[in-house]
């Protein structure tokens, strides 16, 4: 509701905005390092830092550069690390069984961090398409090439145990089956791993905005086929609710939409709607067209960078996911 208020001039609406003092005392919302995750890329090697040709200043990193990473972070007052593994073709199998290796490359990088940096929450990815053959979230039935749902949920499951194990903080299913936040936090109950949080992927869009991603984990030629048949339909917005309502029912403390910038009024309703922990994920094609056209001279990237970061707080998310965070942290920190 509008407060009634006088016509002009005794209420002139430039008064507020007249000087940098003014201006600040009316903001209505903030940026800070703390509402940043850093999603990071993790690879084989030692001392590898690798640029990732379609998301220029982003980088795969081996596990000694992404526990430099996770120094960087919690300097920067960055609270948390996501992490992404890109897994050699060599080890992607129709059985997904490096998805639940105690030694794979993720579980190795989250035991590090926890090592190096104990007071940075390390967040992990759950979806089988890093380590499936066919390069899809979920096992892929031979006769039809339909995601299977259940036995996918089964693996799930094994995987966000190893990844308890390793000594994540946050477990963040990206996969969008039915089912896999309740069967995975009563999976977690029951081996004690009773303050792993779950971030869910609630409102995860089949959209395009993942690009870069899928060459970044080397998905990109693996996928055989869309995520349609799992992922939502970029049509759909009441959908986004209910789903939202079964993850947090089902033991999510934390839910996420995802694209970020095209899908800001999702990210509203779902924050009118609950009120709980809701993040953006501002995705590989998002950061590709602001980074690539500030790379060109066509934007000042530090502006919308900024200014995009801005847009989440203002469409009521708590924090992004987003691969400018120690970019802007090192803005906002002067
Ligand atoms: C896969 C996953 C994807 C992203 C995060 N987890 C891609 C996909 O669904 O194909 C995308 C992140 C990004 O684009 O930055 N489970």
């Amino acid at each position: 509701m509008q407060p009634v208020q006088a016509p002009f001039p005794a209420t002139r609406h430039r008064r507020t905005r007249a000087s940098a003092a003014l201006r600040a005392l009316t903001q209505e919302n903030m940026l800070s390092p703390a509402d940043f995750i850093w999603p990071v890329f993790v690879r084989d090697g030692e001392n590898v830092l690798e640029e990732i040709p379609s998301m220029p200043g982003v980088h795969r990193r081996s596990v000694d550069k992404v526990v430099e990473a996770a120094r960087e972070a919690a300097s920067l007052g960055i609270p948390a690390i996501c992490l992404f593994p890109y897994t050699a073709p060599s080890l992607k199998t129709k059985d997904c069984a490096e998805a639940w290796n105690p030694e794979n490359l993720s579980n190795r990088a989250t035991r590090a961090i926890k090592e190096a940096v104990p007071e940075l929450a390390v967040m992990t990815d759950v979806a089988l398409d890093p380590y499936n053959i066919d390069g899809q979230d979920g096992f892929v039935r031979e006769s039809d090439g339909y995601v299977v749902n259940d036995e996918t949920v089964e693996a799930l499951v094994k995987q966000a145990l190893s990844q308890a194990a390793a000594g994540a903080d946050i477990i963040g299913p990206s996969d969008m089956m039915d089912g896999r936040i309740g069967a995975i936090r009563a999976a977690l109950e029951a081996e004690g791993h009773r303050n792993v949080s779950l971030l869910s992927y609630s409102a995860k869009y089949a959209s395009a905005f993942y690009g870069p991603f899928r060459d970044a984990v080397g998905a990109s030629g693996a996928l055989k086929g869309d995520k349609t048949t799992y992922q939502m339909n970029p049509a759909n917005s009441d959908e986004a609710l209910r789903l939202v309502a079964r993850d947090l029912q089902e033991g999510a403390d934390m839910v996420m939409v995802k694209p970020g910038m095209p899908y800001l009024d999702i990210c509203r309703r779902v924050k009118d709607a609950f009120g709980a922990p809701t993040y953006a994920y501002q995705v590989s094609g998002e950061y590709a067209m602001l980074a690539g056209a500030a790379r060109n001279g066509w934007l000042d990237g530090d502006r919308v960078m900024m200014e995009s970061l801005m847009a989440f707080k203002r469409a009521g998310c708590d924090g992004v996911l987003t691969y400018f965070a120690p970019a802007a942290a090192r803005l906002l920190n002067g």
